[in-house]
């Protein structure tokens, strides 16, 4: 892997005052991939002020357009300059009804567009501990391959996020993340994709003191980053982070 990425995830926060004062304190690294998916409001302000970091959306419609209220398309999104988005966050699918068909369709939508999906998988903490992990994941990647084929798989990043590790505090240990990213590896490999070129974000709980080991492991291609990324410093540590571990 080239060099590592990472996303910040801002979810439902942030202000035009807020967004300025975080951005000011962001800088881009030479070395690391760097993103922010921020709320649709949010996306000129900050696509505007970004220099050397891409712009992300958190979520997209399955629709290109019509009759669908409330709903923004993925050609909307490539044309006010993001380059990522993410699909399928835990969030999504336990909040907001999205299910693995619904996520498969959303995906072929941000290829459609020329938009990299962030497709995010993992277990809840029940499926853990009936020892399911691979099987969840597998059917959520299993969803996304249905509707892209194995050359759409190519195109994407794969962020793995339990979700026991999300806003907990409580983030997987390198070697429970490792373990997984292999597995995905694996997974990716079995089924006929590049697996070695496509990226295996792990997010849930990533902070500037976890961050080092997390991505010194040799399958974690970067995270995907929710609540430190809210912090400047935070998120600057991060990414410094996965700078010293490129390559990886
Ligand atoms: P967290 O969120 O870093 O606040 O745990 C990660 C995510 O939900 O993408």
């Amino acid at each position: 892997m080239a060099q590592k990425l990472v996303v910040g995830n801002w979810k439902l926060n942030g202000s035009l005052a807020a967004n300025d004062a975080l951005l000011g304190g962001c800088v881009a690294l030479v070395g690391v991939d760097m993103a922010v998916c921020v709320p649709f409001p949010y996306l000129a302000q900050v696509g505007s002020c970004l220099t050397g970091m891409a712009l992300g959306a958190q979520t997209v419609s399955e629709f290109q357009s019509g009759a669908y209220t409330g709903e923004v398309s993925a050609e909307m999104l490539a044309e006010v300059g993001c380059r990522y988005v993410i699909v399928g966050h835990s969030e999504r699918r336990t909040l907001f009804g999205e299910n693995n068909v619904t996520v498969g369709r959303k995906t072929v939508a941000a290829l459609r567009a020329g938009l990299v999906p962030i497709v995010c998988v993992g277990e809840s903490l029940a499926e853990r501990e009936a020892g399911q992990v691979m099987e969840v994941i597998g059917r959520q990647l299993d969803a996304v391959r249905e509707c892209i084929g194995v050359q759409g798989l190519s195109r994407t990043v794969i962020a793995y996020e339990p979700v026991w590790a999300i806003g907990t505090g409580r983030a997987a240990s390198a070697d429970e993340a490792q373990e997984v990213h292999a597995g995905i590896r694996r997974w990716l490999a079995e089924h006929g994709a590049p697996a070695e070129e496509i990226r295996i974000l792990y997010g849930g709980s990533v902070k500037a003191d976890n961050a080092e080991a997390l991505f010194a492991m040799p399958d974690v291609d970067g995270g995907l980053i929710g609540g430190a990324s809210l912090v400047a410093r935070d998120f600057m540590a991060i990414c410094q982070a996965a700078m010293a571990n490129g390559g990886g």
